[in-house]
């Protein structure tokens, strides 16, 4: 469920027409929808009310600050992966006290900076990790709320690079190891272990793989709290999958079903860590047709947006249904499935400008005909979108926007030039106009 829809063949985000918003804004250009935001991020806190969970959106699917903001105005926590991360969340307003830093190569600035701003836990993921904290927090005489990282070691099936949870994977630690580390930091003045952390990948649509590896943490949970230890959260990570082709996303309540047991087992605290659910399908890419042109049996369809813009299919040959912004009338409405033909359409590639044959965002796509100038809307682009963009070929990256009903403003404007070269010019790349003269 999400507020796209095709009004008289015309593409609207909530009450605003998309092609609007491009004339106004240029492309690419990247739509977010705050009603969807709000209405995933409803439908997990539904799901799991009975635990009363902390639900920390993920920063790294979506950190445009507007986001973060109205996130941290509807209650939520946050889940950060870096300094930066931190640094936005405090920006827009987002609580330290429900903020949770994993990552499994923190810097000592970054250990420091999180110490200083008293998130709620670090997620510690090695053992010369929590050595490192103990340093840190020591120097600053200030105690730290740690959780253990876990690998419970399942396969969640989804694509190899976003699976997290396996034992050859860098992430956490096993559980004997886990368990070993628990016991070094028992009685520890400065590193105080308070939970336990899992995630075991990302875009999961099986959600029996959560009641697998929550299972193993519970287990851990319990037996760590016999042997005296202080555990108050369980963090189930995030990774609940999305529709992108149909329909193959699983409501919030199938993962529900599956963890709260284990919940509800060991009696700790529910922390909750999603990013793409929330975001992933409140946010589309517009582009705009440059040419059109033919070689063999290939027809490419040549846009403005690029592999540096959206790099998911690129780098993970991720589908993401695309369509354009304004269908002519006698086209075919968007599909819901594509595994029949689409009568009326003939097969794409929808390719960017960037000098790479890896630069496409679709590749043999069924699209109704097509002239130069039409607009494209490329859907579920509102996690690791913008934020995985590049300024690969210097391009510089697009604007977002946020719609609000009938409301929408600019919430990043488009990168210029300048923007692309200012941080070389600041650090004197080259001998400055100026002082030559
Ligand atoms: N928690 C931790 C510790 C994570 O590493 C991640 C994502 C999340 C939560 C949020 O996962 P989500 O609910 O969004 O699945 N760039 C890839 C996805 C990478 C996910 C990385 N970790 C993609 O475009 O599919």
């Amino acid at each position: 469920m999400d507020f796209f829809e095709y009004r008289d063949r015309e593409l609207y985000c909530e009450d605003v027409p998309v092609r609007e918003l491009a004339e106004r804004f240029g492309t690419p250009l990247w739509v977010y929808s705050a009603r969807t935001v709000l209405h995933h991020y409803g439908q997990v806190q539904e799901a799991f009310a009975e635990a009363e969970p902390i639900i920390c959106y993920s920063v790294k699917a979506n950190s445009n600050l507007a986001i973060l903001h109205l996130m941290a105005q509807h209650g939520s926590g946050f889940d950060v992966v870096s300094g930066g991360e931190i640094y936005r969340v405090l920006l827009a307003g987002g609580d330290p006290r429900r903020t949770v830093f994993a990552g499994v190569g923190k810097s000592p600035a970054e250990i420091a900076y999180a110490i200083d701003q008293d998130l709620l836990l670090l997620e510690v993921e090695s053992e010369e990790e929590a050595e490192v904290i103990r340093e840190i927090a020591a120097e600053k005489q200030k105690a730290v709320s740690v959780a253990i990282r876990v690998n419970p070691d399942v396969d969640p099936k989804t694509h190899r690079y976003i699976t997290t949870g396996k034992k050859e994977s860098k992430f956490g630690l096993d559980l004997e190891r886990a368990a070993a580390l628990a016991d070094r930091l028992r009685g520890d003045r400065w590193v105080q272990l308070h939970g336990l952390h899992m995630h075991i990948g990302s875009q999961i649509t099986d959600p029996s793989a959560y009641g697998r590896a929550a299972a193993r943490v519970a287990d851990l949970a319990l037996d760590l709290k016999k042997m005296g230890h202080d555990i108050r959260w369980l963090n189930t990570g995030g990774g609940f999958g999305i529709h992108y082709r149909g329909q193959e996303g699983r409501p919030a309540e199938e993962f529900a079903a599956v963890i709260l047991p284990h919940v509800r087992r060991c009696g700790c605290r529910l922390l909750l860590e999603p990013g793409r659910f929330i975001v992933g399908n409140a946010g589309i890419l517009v582009s705009r047709v440059l040419f059109r042109k033919e070689a063999g049996d290939r027809r490419f369809l040549i846009q403005d947006a690029a592999m540096n813009d959206l790099v998911r299919p690129s780098l993970y040959q991720a589908f993401h249904r695309i369509w354009p912004v304004v269908v002519p009338p006698g086209l075919p409405a968007p599909p819901t499935d594509y595994e029949s033909d689409i009568p009326g359409t003939v097969r794409w590639d929808v390719v960017g400008p960037v000098c790479e044959t890896g630069d496409f965002l679709a590749l043999d796509r069924p699209l109704p005909r097509l002239d130069r100038g039409d607009l494209l809307a490329t859907f579920s682009a509102g996690a690791y979108g913008m934020v995985m963009s590049s300024n690969y070929n210097s391009r510089p990256r697009g604007a977002e926007v946020l719609v609000e009903g009938s409301s929408f403003r600019l919430v990043r404007r488009r990168e210029t030039y300048e923007d692309l070269v200012r941080a070389e010019l600041e650090a004197d790349a080259i001998p400055h106009p100026a002082a030559s003269s």
